[in-house]
């Protein structure tokens, strides 16, 4: 597996190179001891969107999240308040590592991808940082610590 920092050690690129691709179709592994933190809590879908729609626009406190797509392409925007960067998942075997106080927006780039997310917590409402100056005013002025 090969393992990339995007922003800082914020958000993490992971590809797989442990693919058994057989007649009766491909098995993609991601591993590596404690990369995925302690516990997954959550697991969600997104499906059903149409091409060209944008998801997002928020950070997290404290959620640690695993993001990988199924069927076709969605482009991850992600944003630490002081550089941003575009990330394409076009293959099953990339995964992205989303730790807190990142702002993200996913853009689909075809009809078919759905977005499946592994989440380190239940649902909290309050766990959301949805203003984005809010956001810049958190990430700016905290010594927060991931
Ligand atoms: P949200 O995370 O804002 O979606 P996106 O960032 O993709 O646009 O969630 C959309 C709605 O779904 C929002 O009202 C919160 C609700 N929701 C839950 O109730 N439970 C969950 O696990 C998630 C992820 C969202």
């Amino acid at each position: 597996m090969t393992i990339v920092d995007i922003l800082k050690s914020n958000v993490t690129l992971l590809t797989s190179d442990k693919e058994i691709i057989a007649k009766n179709g491909t098995l993609t592994v991601f591993e590596q001891k404690n990369i995925f933190g302690s516990m997954i809590n959550r697991v969600y879908l997104i499906g059903n969107v149409m091409c060209g729609t944008t998801r997002g626009f928020h950070a997290h406190r404290k959620l640690h999240q695993v993001i990988i797509v199924i069927n076709g392409s969605i482009t991850i925007s992600v944003d630490d308040g002081s550089n941003k960067k575009d990330v394409t998942l076009d293959s099953q075997n990339k995964a992205l590592l989303i730790g807190p106080n990142i702002w993200r927006t996913m853009t689909w780039n075809d009809n078919l991808a759905s977005l499946l997310v592994l989440a380190s917590e239940v649902y909290d409402e309050e766990d959301y940082i949805r203003d984005y100056e809010e956001f810049l005013s958190i990430v700016k002025n905290e010594d927060y610590s991931i």
